[in-house]
């Protein structure tokens, strides 16, 4: 039996800066939990030269990913790198080596975690990947642990902390997109390429990863409907407000009779809803379950000790399954066939923002075009616009895609009016 683990870092940024941290400055605790001592052997960086601080005071740095998965005294790999085709390189060569490996990195979960667990298994490794989803909030443990006993039949919520981030300092502070944006990768909580985050791929990764674990079900991420925040506007959030909703992007999983619908997209939020008070970086999760009704999970969703914190959980339970002898183990073992439903099996209300003339008739002419579709209005704001023109918003009543995107193909093409946007508006507590 080993009295010490020695663990290789892949990666000395935000994350990889917060797990030194964690390790040194929980250390006596740590040491308790697992009944052995954690010891990090290397970090692979990319540039020697960058200062780190005093936290590096004392770490071995390589810029040979070799040096740490293939090293036989390395026992547990920890990946905070990032990227897809070089992290899976070296967790391949890592897992082939008998090492185990705790990541952090859902782009790699989302796109080839099925494979990295099939090979995990195969060299009886553990794989954990914790901080992958809500950072610091230990939702899949939750999902996979907790409330395995039950079915789960929705999974929704916020799962990205830049974008939560920039929706509140345009909200609360009427910051501009670009300034909000800027302030979250100063912070660390953005992606290195922000784009994954913005225009909500981040979030929909997340969502496969979780729909992984709550349903058993594969979805690839591009049958995922995906929406970001890029061409957010500040008139957008404040109709919302008089409209009494809040804009967040959230991720949904809903069951739908044995059927999964799985998106993301900006939603309008009702201001009573828990998610509209979701501040800055923060995540929530709201998982629904047959037998335990509704839950929520909240916390920091990004940053540098929040998210260090789920991947020394990771690591502590592959240290105790190290000493149990019990390594090896997939993380989750549930599987369903994968089923999507259908556009006229999924419904919700509709927030859609229009430009047209003011003119007699027009509202007439809009009338027709949703009831073409027997759609209905639940709230209806007209406002002028300099030229003659005139915004016109409405929320629908429940609808399903069906419609939703039949009546939008038509409103794309009608003479005289000029589709803005249409959000997804959720229902009230
Ligand atoms: P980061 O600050 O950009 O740090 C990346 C680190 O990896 C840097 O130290 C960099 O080296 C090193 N690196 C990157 N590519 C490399 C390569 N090809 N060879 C050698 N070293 C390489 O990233 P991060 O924010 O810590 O994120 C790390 C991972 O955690 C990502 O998968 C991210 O999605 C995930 N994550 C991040 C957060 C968050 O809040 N930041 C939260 C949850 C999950 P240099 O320092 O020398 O440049
Ligand atoms: N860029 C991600 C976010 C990091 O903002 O949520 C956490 O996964």
């Amino acid at each position: 039996m080993k009295n010490n683990l020695q663990i290789g870092i892949l990666g000395f940024g935000t994350v990889g800066s917060g797990v030194l941290r964690i390790l040194k400055h929980h250390e006596p605790k740590l040491n308790q939990v697992t009944g052995v001592s954690l010891k990090v052997k290397k970090v692979l960086v990319r540039d020697m030269e960058k200062n780190r601080g005093s936290i590096a005071e004392g770490i071995e740095l390589t810029l040979d990913a070799d040096e740490i998965v293939s090293d036989p005294e390395i026992d547990i790999v920890v990946e905070v790198m990032g990227s897809v085709d070089d992290a899976k390189k070296y967790i391949k060569k890592a897992l082939v080596s008998g090492k185990h490996v705790v990541t952090a990195n859902k782009d790699l979960i989302a796109l080839h975690g099925n494979e990295l667990v099939a090979l995990a298994k195969e060299n009886h490794c553990d794989l954990y990947y914790e901080a992958s989803v809500a950072g610091g909030v230990p939702i899949l443990r939750t999902i996979v642990d907790s409330l395995a006993s039950d079915e789960i039949q929705k999974v929704f919520g916020i799962v990205n902390g830049t974008t939560n981030f920039i929706l509140s300092k345009m909200t609360n502070e009427g910051k501009s997109y670009d300034d909000a944006l800027k302030e979250a990768q100063e912070l660390g909580f953005a992606e290195s390429n922000p784009t994954n985050d913005v225009d909500g791929i981040d979030a929909a990764r997340k969502m496969v990863i979780l729909t992984r674990l709550a349903y058993g079900m594969n979805v690839e991420v591009n049958q995922i409907e995906t929406k970001g925040i890029r061409n957010l506007q500040q008139k957008d959030i404040e109709m919302a407000r008089k409209l009494g909703y809040k804009i967040k992007l959230i991720g949904s999983a809903i069951q739908i009779e044995n059927k999964i619908s799985v998106d993301v997209g900006p939603i309008l939020v009702p201001n009573n809803h828990p998610l509209a008070s979701v501040q800055d970086e923060n995540n929530a999760v709201f998982v629904v379950g047959a037998a335990v009704g509704e839950t929520m999970y909240y916390g920091p969703g990004a940053g540098e000790l929040p998210t260090a914190t789920s991947v020394v959980s990771d690591v502590i339970t592959v240290a105790k399954n190290i000493r149990l002898g019990t390594s090896g183990n997939v993380f989750s073992s549930y599987q369903h066939e994968t089923r999507l439903a259908e556009d006229t099996e999924v419904f919700n209300k509709y927030y859609i923002a229009i430009e047209m003339q003011d003119k007699t008739g027009q509202f007439l002419a809009l009338t027709k075009l949703f009831s073409q579709f027997d759609i209905g209005f639940d709230q209806i704001i007209q406002q002028p616009l300099p030229s003659d023109m005139s915004k016109v918003v409405i929320v629908t009543h429940k609808i399903n895609k069906d419609q939703q995107k039949k009546l939008l193909t038509v409103l794309k093409g009608a003479n005289e009016m000029n589709l803005l946007v249409c959000f997804k508006v959720m229902e009230g507590k």
